[in-house]
């Protein structure tokens, strides 16, 4: 492919700039159509949790979109009750029996709002209407998920349209928004969440709405490990809805099948997406208990589908996407291996730039600093995440950007859970090559 043609169609991005040209990928590499071999260490957007090249998914697709090439969401296909029944059998947190399909995860979290909304609504609560979300968090990009969401730099611009819905602090211990440190705090920030309901008057509060792992917006937040208990004590108590965002974090990506598990925590909703179907199909799920949804049924109200909403060969996919993930124990590898990458960074904490490593199972955050004493970012000017991103793909590896401020320079890990010992060997060292490629050019 010429670059200008590869150019030609971008609507988005620097003027001039070629985006990278993928010819193929397999495993945990992508190449280019100049040969170029990359290791995909961030599975793309953290999405190809099976690896890539999967030839029996492409083929469960291919079966399912000859047999029915499309069916309206409401209706029923083999395909979309089978991997119903299997979500619910096998991975699902107990409680959890309600499934729906959007086409992504952005769409699955707007129309778990909807349906949060729909729920009060119908249940005689039309006054619950405000949703709960947190700093440096990411929720999706259509103009409901972004209000939830507390990421600044993909809402600006966008603030006329969004509407103003409250904010608690992150679980950001590296800088604590509140001033405090683990153990002493208590996990303070979690009580944040309560203020905020009051201040909101809990009347008037319809949900939460948090990631449990925090994702490439300020790099694998990891909350303390009675966060997620006590924000679901404290949702029931006041009666209020609390949603998992686990598009990113769900199926297997943190060790376990989903993030909450590690905490035996059950939301009323969960939204999942990326790793449902590894990369495979564009596909995300919302998923509630019963109690969510028994009011909507009882008033027969239709919560609006999508026109792609549970299509066929993507049910298919990924349903076979899910019995790989079984038959290859990838849940347990994703634990294992990540133990491993964690360590790994872990040793980039002598770099004098590597300010904090954090993460769960395979998904890892690097935060970069202009000063390890005092915490100081490097100027935004620098642009340090993009230099580094682009170093990383001249030595042979993609790690994905993220990064708000405070947090701002901010590299996240997430490869697929098939990555064998040697390729995590590989891909930590030819970040840490990157890194120091990307600040010498920084310093010039
Ligand atoms: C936690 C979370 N929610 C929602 C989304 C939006 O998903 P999508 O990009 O598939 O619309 C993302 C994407 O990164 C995410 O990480």
């Amino acid at each position: 492919m010429e670059p200008e043609r590869a150019q030609r169609f971008s609507f988005a991005g620097k003027a001039g700039a070629t985006p990278l040209r993928i010819a193929r990928s397999d495993g945990v590499w992508l190449y280019t159509d100049e040969g170029q071999q990359i290791l995909d260490a961030s599975g793309g957007a953290i999405v190809v949790n099976i690896g890539h090249g999967r030839r029996e998914v492409a083929e469960a697709y291919a079966r399912e979109a000859e047999r029915v090439a499309y069916a309206l969401p409401p209706f029923a296909t083999e395909s979309r009750v089978r991997l119903v029944e299997h979500l619910i059998d096998a991975w699902l947190p107990r409680g959890l029996t309600r499934v729906g399909f959007t086409s992504g995860g952005s769409e699955s979290v707007d129309a778990a709002l909807r349906i949060t909304r729909a729920h009060f609504h119908c249940k005689g609560e039309p006054e619950r209407w405000k949703v709960i979300g947190r700093d440096l968090s990411y929720h999706g990009t259509t103009l409901a998920t972004l209000a939830v969401g507390g990421h600044t730099k993909r809402r600006a611009g966008f603030e006329p349209w969004l509407a103003d819905l409250p904010k608690a602090p992150a679980c950001y211990c590296y800088r604590c928004p509140l001033g405090k440190s683990l153990p002493e705090c208590r996990t303070a920030c979690v009580d944040e969440i309560e203020a905020e309901i009051l201040r909101a008057d809990p009347r008037t509060v319809a949900a939460v709405i948090a990631e449990p792992i925090g994702g490439s917006t300020a790099g694998a937040l990891l909350p303390p490990d009675d966060y997620w208990p006590r924000l679901r004590e404290i949702c029931t108590r006041h009666g209020v809805l609390l949603i998992a965002d686990e598009v990113m974090t769900g199926f297997g990506r943190t060790g376990k099948r989903f993030a909450v598990d590690h905490w035996g925590v059950t939301p009323d909703i969960l939204i999942g997406g990326k790793g449902l179907t590894g990369g495979y199909a564009p596909m995300g799920g919302i998923f509630a208990s019963e109690a969510v949804v028994a009011p909507i049924v009882e008033r027969g109200l239709e919560v609006m589908f999508f026109t792609y909403s549970a299509h066929p060969a993507s049910c298919a996919a990924a349903h076979k996407v899910l019995e790989i993930l079984e038959r290859e124990q990838l849940v347990e590898r994703a634990a294992l291996q990540g133990e491993k990458l964690g360590k790994r960074l872990g040793r980039l904490l002598a770099h004098p730039n590597v300010g904090d490593v954090r993460g769960r199972g395979l998904l890892w955050g690097v935060e970069l600093v202009a000063d390890k004493a005092t915490r100081a970012p490097f100027p935004a000017a620098t642009g340090l995440t993009a230099k580094v991103v682009a170093a990383g793909i001249a030595h042979g590896v993609f790690v994905y950007p993220g990064g708000v401020d405070p947090a701002r320079d901010v590299i996240t890990f997430g490869p697929p859970f098939t990555i064998s010992d040697h390729e995590l060997e590989l891909a930590v060292d030819r970040f840490a090559r990157a890194l120091d490629s990307a600040l010498e050019r920084a310093r010039r």
